[in-house]
Order: C-alpha cells, then structure tokens, then sequence
C-alpha cells in the first residue's frame, strides 16, 4: 500500500524518546548568552579555509555551514569549536545532496517517474552513505514542490504534478536520507523544500510571484509537505517566492499557524539562500533590520549566508520588536535536531575510513532507479527492443556521449569521470551483438552548427536502426534555468528530420531536465525513450532496455504539452462551464471567412485543441495489459467508510513486465467544483506473460475529503466515479455513492 497519509508519524515517537534530549537542550539553552543563541542562527558558505572563520568560531558566532565538503577542513573547523569556545556546540555540516552524492541518481523528476518509493528511499539511502563519509549531516532535500509548468528550470527537481505521488515518494527519500536513526553518523537530516507554493511561480519564470487561494494551497501545494513532516523530515526550508503579496520568509501563516499550530512540526527552519534579506527586493520589508525582524517573529530560525540576525537581533530586542523567547524557541529547534544528530557525542568526521562511494552495490542501485526511470512513450512498428536481427545500429547526437550532462542538475560533487554514457554502454555490453556507426552530429544540445550533419547521416544510412540520444545539457534545467519555448535546442529538430529522410527506423531517446514540447519529432520517430538526466548509470540502464535486456516500466509524473503555449495543462483540471466538446474545429480546418459563432464556443485552443501530448501516468512497456471485470465491493459508502475496488490485468505479451496500476477517482458534485480526476493510490505489479493477477485497492472515504469555502475538510455526500487505469486518461470506470 503507497499512501503517505498511513504513514505512522514518526516524527511523534521520536520525539517521545526525546525527552533526554529536551532536559540537554533546557540546560544548555540556560547558559547562552543573546550573542550564542545568534551564532547558533546563523549559518555561513564555507571559503574552504577553516583559518578564515577561527575568531568567529571561538566566539560561537556560527552554528552551521553549507558546502563545506572536505573532512579534514570540516575536522578542523569543528575542533575549534569543540576545544577553544565556551559552550563547545558543534557545527553541523550540509550540502545539496539532491539525487547522489558522488554516484549520482536520475534527477528527482526521473526518480518520480518510478513510482517505486521503496528504490528511491534506497537512492537517498546511498547519497547519505556517500555524504556522510565527507562529514555531511544535512541536505537541503527532498524538493517536493507540486509543479504544472514545465518552462520552470526547477520542474528537474521536482516530484511532478501530483500531490500524492509526491507525498508518497518525498516521505520515502526522508526515510532514506535520515535511515534508521538520525543519531547514525550515516544519516542525514532532510530537508522539505520549498515551503511552500514555489512551483507556482507565474509564467513558470523562476523566483517570480505566486497567486495561491488558500483552498488551493491547502489541496495541491501542502500535501507533500505535511507526509514528509509526518515521515519525520527533521527540517524545513522556506521558498524564495511570495504568495499573495506575502514572502516566505516572512509568512507566519505558513511557519506558524500551518507549520507548528496544525502539524506540531518540532524541527528546524532554514531559509533558502538569501530570502530573509530579498524580502527587500520583495518590496516586503524597508531594510536589513525589518528583514530580520519580520523573518523571526514568522518563524525563520537559521539564516542561510545573509548576516541580518547577527547584525540586528540585539538591538530588536532591545526595542522590543521581537522577543528573547522567540530567539530561545528557534535555538532550541536547533540545538535539538544537533542532539538528536548525535553531533555532541560525535562531532568529527572519521577521515580515511572505508569508503563506500562508488561501490558496486552503489552503482548498481542506480543503474536499477535509472532502468525503472525509463518511460517508453512511443513504439511503432516493434522498433523496440532491438532485435537479434539489427546487426548494426548509428548512435548520433549531443546527448549520445555526454557524461558531464547526463548526471543533470544539482550535481554539485558529482564527477563525470565515473558517468558510463549511453554510447560507451552499449559498445561495452552489446558490441559484438552490433556494429556501432557513432557520429555526434551536434558538439552539444545548443549547437547550431550542421557540420556534423553529413556524418551523421552517413552513418544512419550505413546502419540498420538509428538511435538519436536527444534532449538537453544540464545547465538548461535546474535552478534560474527557465525556457519560454520549451522544444528542442540548437539544430536538434532539423537533424531529427534529416536522420528521418533516410527511411531507417528511428529511435529517440531523449536525456532533459523537464518534459520539452516533442509534438512533431513524436510524428516521424518510430520509438521514443524518455530518460530525463539518468546519472552516472544512465547508459547502462539505457542500454540495458533498448537491447531487452529489461524491460521498460516508467510512468510519467508529469503531463507532457503538446506545445509550450498550453501550458499549463495537467490531468486534475477542473471541467468548466464549456468543456472541449469533439469534434473541434482546428487551424486548419476552419473555412475561410468562417461566421464568428460557427466553430462551437467550448474549451480548448484552435492550434492545439485540448488534450495534452502524453497524459500524466502514461508510459508502455514491451508487453501489453489488459485490465477487466472491475468490481466495487460497494455502490454506496457512509461518510466514515472504506470499500475494496479491484480489477484483474492480464499480460497479454510475451515478456515479463511490471505495470503501474492507478485509482482515480472523481467527485461529481462538490460545495466548490472538482477536479476531473485525482490520484489517490498507485501499486506496481510484476505480471508474467499471459498471466492475469488481480489488482485490489482499498478506498477510504478519508481520501475523498478535500477543502471547502470554509477551510474545513470534509466529505460531501453525492456521487463519484472511481477507475483503475494504467494512465490518467483512460481506465476501466465504475461509480460509487457517498450517503450522509
Ligand atoms: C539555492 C536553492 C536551494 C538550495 C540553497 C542552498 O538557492 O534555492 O534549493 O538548497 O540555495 O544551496
């Protein structure tokens, strides 16, 4: 069963076992002076020089550092801290460790496109194996924004569009980031990011504003936020962005009243970068000093690299603008996750110790989350797997050979050295099933230079399949990396077509950081191969599938536009008063001099019509299922009620292969209008060929609450549609009722 709202709060138990550690925080809080409670809120970007920080240290004036990476440094620093200041409260030490610390995973987006907590809990398992050994406590992950707009850069990082995916798969990377205990030296404390709203950023431009009814935030943007929390997330950031007129840094709606009055968080908040001081840029506070001020009293308690708390705390105090309590609340948040990090007891690094960075079981984790990242979107023609017959195949492309690239985003101590590329894979593990013709065609993703287009042509044309490594580098995804035309870069799409004129099948396997608009190649390819940014074992796993070695199984986490200019678009829209009514008068289709009225008044665009490219939960395998005999062990629930929906899948193919099997539901009638279909649970199922399996969901009437007018959440009596389907846009449906 994947459904994060189960999910025990461990959070609550830990903090049972804590109350030695409340007595320790009491104790220690007691002896600070106003000037140690303020270097414990502050944390600096580390110069890498240890010498450089020294007085402060002796002083106590900082509490933590980011991206610091070197263990003797870090050694060092702590040992100025643990021998020569007078409180001796270690540092604690982090890093963005997003997807992979040295052996790096599909970029989160990749990762979701699995569906599978359990590889991903074992992916952030390994990067806090790996981070660790550096002497890395703390990662400033998951990012679980809810995002519709892939020109946002930030989508890369991203779980997807969907609440509960989200939920689900963000509390699995916690648990994997934080393992058994946080007190293990191998653990680190996640880090929920970014609160909140961040993925709304009007017109997918990154930092930008952020309109959000409170109804809205409560439904879609915090969700993922409060299963992480109940998973235990141990820390919190808050977003660069604003919402209706309010910055994070500054929302003690969000930090106070939702945060710590509705969900007891009783861990730390970080700010993200600068945001305590933007809040000027913001418009939002006149000065450094209102910054600090306002970011306190909302609920900020460790400012990231701006120094407004160090410079101003004192004297806000003293004016009575905010409290010394409200200082001692957020040390204390401090001073418990650093007690619960066991950093008292063990606040070095063990240098030079076995290393477990690159190790076998390492890579091959991330070969097995890359594999299971893999979406299958197109296969004509049985273009795919590569058969027996193929006796040799052109790898072209940018992306073909591309180590640094294919690690993606956020790879800040990722090294291309050990990334094993797709054209280095395939030579290693089916070079003598083939001959390889490679020609890169393109020198990166935004070459517009056709130079290589007569090699890469003859070369397609010396060989029996064409596989076209496609997509983006790296730097056009991630943070401040949005796109206003989100298709293809450089001369990629006219090399596409080129490679298309020699009639060889083709297959496109596309390596980005975001769903990038691929209407038209999507036309002329024969099969196509979604591999986000697939990291260090990306050819591997690639390879591995287009030879059928494996299976695909992937499922996108995320709608695919037709064209940029529909977004958004996402599958839980609302109907509206004129849904898309069929046939649609296209472009193309209407008259010349057509009379205004004769094209139908309903929703959808002339140049685009309405339906997305590829919907959200969409992706094939190497088989084909078949669902049937859907079944509902009730027509009618009561308001506290659960029924079972089942329906049997059969492999009607001739591999092995495991399917992603959704429910959906949809509430017809509601207080406020309803989205057309939302996600409430997904399972993955191995089935063998010619196999039927029966596929069972439990259904409780607790999913089918949402928020009303009033912010209360609630059930509504009326009737629901229900399907279990292996993609948001179809399935097999069935109704249900829900009595007062
Ligand atoms: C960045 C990002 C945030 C990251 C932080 C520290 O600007 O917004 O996600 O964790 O700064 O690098």
């Amino acid at each position: 069963m994947a459904t994060a709202i189960l999910i025990v709060s461990c959070q609550q138990q830990q903090t049972g076992q804590d109350s030695e550690i409340e007595n320790k925080v009491e104790d220690l809080l007691s002896k600070m002076t106003l000037s140690e409670k303020i270097g414990q809120m502050n944390q600096l970007s580390s110069s890498g020089n240890a010498d450089d920080f020294k007085e402060m240290l002796k002083k106590g004036m900082v509490g933590s550092f980011l991206n610091e990476v070197n263990p003797v440094t870090i050694n060092k620093m702590q040992k100025v801290v643990m021998e020569e200041s007078r409180l001796k409260i270690p540092l604690l030490f982090s890093r963005d460790v997003i997807h992979g610390y040295k052996t790096i995973f599909p970029i989160p987006l990749g990762q979701a496109a699995s569906w599978n907590p359990d590889i991903i809990e074992k992916g952030a398992r390994v990067a806090a194996q790996e981070a660790s050994e550096a002497g890395i406590r703390w990662t400033f992950a998951p990012m679980i924004d809810i995002t519709r707009d892939p020109r946002w850069g930030r989508i890369a990082e991203s779980l997807g569009e969907d609440p509960v995916l989200t939920s689900v798969l963000g509390a699995a990377m916690v648990k994997g980031f934080q393992g058994k205990s946080l007190n293990d030296t191998n653990s680190l404390a996640a880090c929920v990011k970014h609160f909140c709203g961040y993925g709304a950023t009007e017109g997918g431009r990154d930092y930008n504003t952020t309109i959000i009814p409170e109804q809205t935030l409560r439904e879609v943007y915090l969700p993922s936020f409060k299963a992480s929390i109940d998973a235990g997330a141990a820390t919190l950031m808050v977003s660069f962005n604003e919402i209706n007129g309010v910055p994070s840094s500054g929302n003690d709606f969000l930090l106070r009243q939702v945060l710590r009055k509705e969900w007891n968080f009783d861990g730390m908040v970080v700010s993200d970068w600068g945001s305590v001081e933007e809040m000027i840029n913001h418009g939002f506070c006149a000065d450094r000093k209102e910054a600090a001020m306002k970011a306190i009293n909302a609920g900020v308690e460790m400012e990231m690299v701006t120094s407004t708390y160090v410079e101003h705390v004192e004297n806000l105090i003293k004016e009575g603008k905010i409290k010394e309590s409200t200082i001692d609340e957020a040390v204390r948040n401090i001073l418990r996750l650093k007690f619960r990090l066991g950093l008292f007891d063990k606040p070095y690094v063990a240098v030079n110790s076995k290393s477990s960075l690159y190790s076998d079981e390492h890579l091959a984790s991330a070969k097995e989350a890359a594999i299971q990242s893999l979406v299958l979107l197109k296969n004509e023609n049985n273009t795919l797997p590569i058969k027996s017959t193929v006796k040799s195949v052109a790898i072209i492309g940018p992306l073909a050979d591309a180590p640094y690239d294919q690690m993606g985003t956020w790879t800040l101590d990722g090294e291309q050295e050990h990334t094993i590329t797709p054209l280095v894979a395939i030579k290693e593990e089916f070079g003598k099933q083939v001959k390889v013709n490679y020609a890169k065609g393109l020198e990166y993703s935004r070459d517009l230079s056709t130079k290589g287009f007569t090699a890469a042509i003859s070369a397609a044309r010396q060989s029996d399949v064409i596989l076209m490594f496609a997509g983006e580098e790296s730097i056009l995804s991630g943070e401040a990396r949005c796109r206003a035309d989100i298709t293809f870069p450089g001369k990629q799409r006219e090399l596409i077509a080129e490679l298309k004129k020699t009639g060889k099948p083709l297959v496109l396997v596309i390596m980005a950081g975001r769903p990038l608009a691929i209407t038209e190649e999507s036309k002329i390819a024969d099969a196509i191969v979604y591999a986000w940014h697939p990291g260090t074992m990306g050819g591997p796993a690639i390879a591995d599938v287009l030879f059928g070695k494996v299976p695909p199984s992937g499922k996108l986490p995320v709608t695919f536009p037709q064209m940029t200019g529909q977004i958004p678009v996402y599958y839980s829209q609302k109907n509206s008063g004129r849904p898309a009514k069929e046939p649609l008068m296209l472009l193309n289709d209407i008259p010349v001099s057509a009379k205004q009225f004769t094209l139908g008044c309903s929703s959808y665009y002339l140049d685009a019509g309405y339906k997305p490219l590829y919907p959200f939960g969409y992706g094939l395998s190497y088989t084909t299922f078949v669902y049937s005999d859907l079944k509902l062990s009730k027509n009618q629930m009561k308001k506290e009620d659960q029924m079972e929906i089942s329906c049997k899948i059969t492999n009607t193919g001739n591999v092995e292969a495991t399917e992603i099997v959704q429910l959906y539901i949809r509430d017809l009638v509601g207080s406020l209008t309803r989205p057309v279909k939302e996600l409430k649970d997904f399972k993955r199922v191995a089935i063998k060929p010619g196999e039927t399996v029966k596929i069972t969901f439990t259904l409780n009437t607790n999913q089918l609450k949402f928020w009303n007018a009033k912010m209360e959440q609630v059930v509504e009596p009326g009737q629901f549609k229900v399907w279990i389907a292996p993609n948001s846009s179809e399935g097999l449906e069935g109704s249900f009722e829900v009595t007062e």
